[in-house]
């Protein structure tokens, strides 16, 4: 190809010199190697896709609903798929009708949005310390400033994020918005009770701050009682609230709802205008023809039933085969298990050990905006198959041990 531009970068905008690689997206592309085991993706399990009843779904959408199906869409989404996902999440305790529900290409897009619309260059916005990778990116790309809070066994400390809130009013700076992943959250894994949900909102109340709760992973329950979403608490308008279908259906699909207040909603939709016109029309006729039969919590349950005894046998293998000083509490739901090694290890540069011991994981560091999260990995439990968790465990842990006794030899 013939490059007439000798330097395009410095035709670039800002925006686009700040923006970085995905650690994920990167690390996928080491880990397509077959004999890597790989722990790193956060790949539903192709075994779950329902294939037979989507055969059915297709073969009766492109019949009776073809010349729609096939055709652009509004950009706030289809209808009778709108009305099932308020029908959907009333369930769980969100009041809202089909007006405030916007269906996206994928929950990563309405990421994007938000930080569109609310973020300035040197805007700041709260997310948890660790939060989900994509996150960080879709804000960091409009120039912002993210603070991290902390997370214990029940999700963000919000009595941290409440002297955060005040610590940055003082320099008077009013955080934008609260980015939280409350339910199985990804990547530690762990669910916020009910109580300190509504103090979440209480806060938010009290400073006027949004909410932007993500919730992909909810309806992946294993052993916990379910507790309803933050939006479920929000008398304000102030929780834009967001799940998807690519955790319980398809991330093919890229098919994802938000559910906010008409005059978010009326913004999101605005935004969403430039961004693609509108969501894949043919796989949201399939998702609503799905949901109409009734499948979709069936298959939800079907999920489970694969997931549950993967996280039990990852849990199983870590116990036998990682060294004592480990720790790892049991996700109760999800995708993912989170594992905290002994101080002086490095996840990150170990990395490279256990690429050449053909097993792969994502260092904790990818997931801290502060720059910490040395010694911590997420590891997923949904994609591998059972022979490969068993495998992958016992060689990710004979390199934890090799890397804690030298680094033991070098004190
Ligand atoms: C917390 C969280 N939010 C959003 C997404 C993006 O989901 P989608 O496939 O709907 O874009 C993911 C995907 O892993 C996720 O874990």
């Amino acid at each position: 190809m013939v490059v007439f531009i000798s330097d395009i970068k410095r035709l670039y905008s800002d925006r686009a010199g700040k923006m970085r690689k995905s650690v994920i997206r990167e690390l996928l592309k080491v880990t397509q190697d077959p004999e890597i085991i790989s722990f790193a993706g956060g790949l539903p399990n192709p075994k779950s896709f329902p294939i037979e009843d989507l055969e059915g779904v297709i073969d009766f959408v492109l019949e009776n609903k073809g010349r729609e199906a096939l055709q652009y869409g509004t950009t706030q989404g289809y209808i009778h798929l709108r009305e099932a996902i308020s029908e959907r999440v009333a369930k769980d305790g969100i009041e809202a009708n089909e007006d405030d529900v916007i269906i996206t290409s994928g929950s990563q897009q309405a990421l994007d949005t938000v930080g569109k619309i609310f973020l300035n260059p040197g805007d700041t916005a709260l997310v948890g310390l660790p939060t989900y990778l994509g996150g960080i990116n879709a804000f960091r790309s409009y120039e912002s400033n993210l603070e991290g809070i902390p997370l214990d066994g029940e999700g963000m400390r919000v009595d941290l994020l409440e002297e955060k809130i005040k610590e940055l009013l003082k320099q008077d700076i009013l955080p934008k918005f609260i980015y939280v992943v409350p339910t199985f959250q990804n990547p530690a894994g762990v669910i916020m009770p009910e109580k300190r949900r509504k103090k979440l909102i209480d806060i938010a109340n009290e400073y006027d701050l949004v909410i932007l709760e993500d919730d992909p992973y909810g309806k992946l329950r294993y052993d916990s009682s379910p507790v309803k979403p933050i939006k479920a608490f929000d008398d304000e308008g102030r929780v834009i609230y967001m799940s998807t279908f690519s955790k319980i259906l398809s991330p093919g699909f890229r098919l994802a709802w938000t559910v906010a207040s008409p005059e978010l909603t009326r913004k999101m939709v605005i935004c969403k205008q430039a961004l693609d016109l509108c969501t894949n029309t043919f796989t949201q006729y399939l998702a609503n023809e799905f949901m109409r039969r009734g499948s979709l919590d069936l298959h939800i349950m079907k999920i489970c039933e694969i997931y549950k005894p993967k996280r039990d046998l990852m849990m199983k293998y870590m116990e036998e085969y990682f060294p004592e000083e480990y720790v790892c509490h049991k996700p109760k739901g999800g995708m993912f298990a989170w594992v905290t090694l002994p101080e002086g290890i490095d996840t990150e540069t170990m990395f490279l050990d256990s690429i050449k011991e053909k097993v792969a994981y994502v260092h904790g560091k990818a997931f801290h905006v502060d720059g910490h999260g040395e010694r911590s990995m997420r590891l997923n439990f949904s994609y591998s198959t059972d022979e490969k968790i068993k495998e992958g465990m016992y060689r990710l842990g004979n390199v934890i041990k090799k890397k804690i006794e030298k680094t033991k030899s070098l004190l």
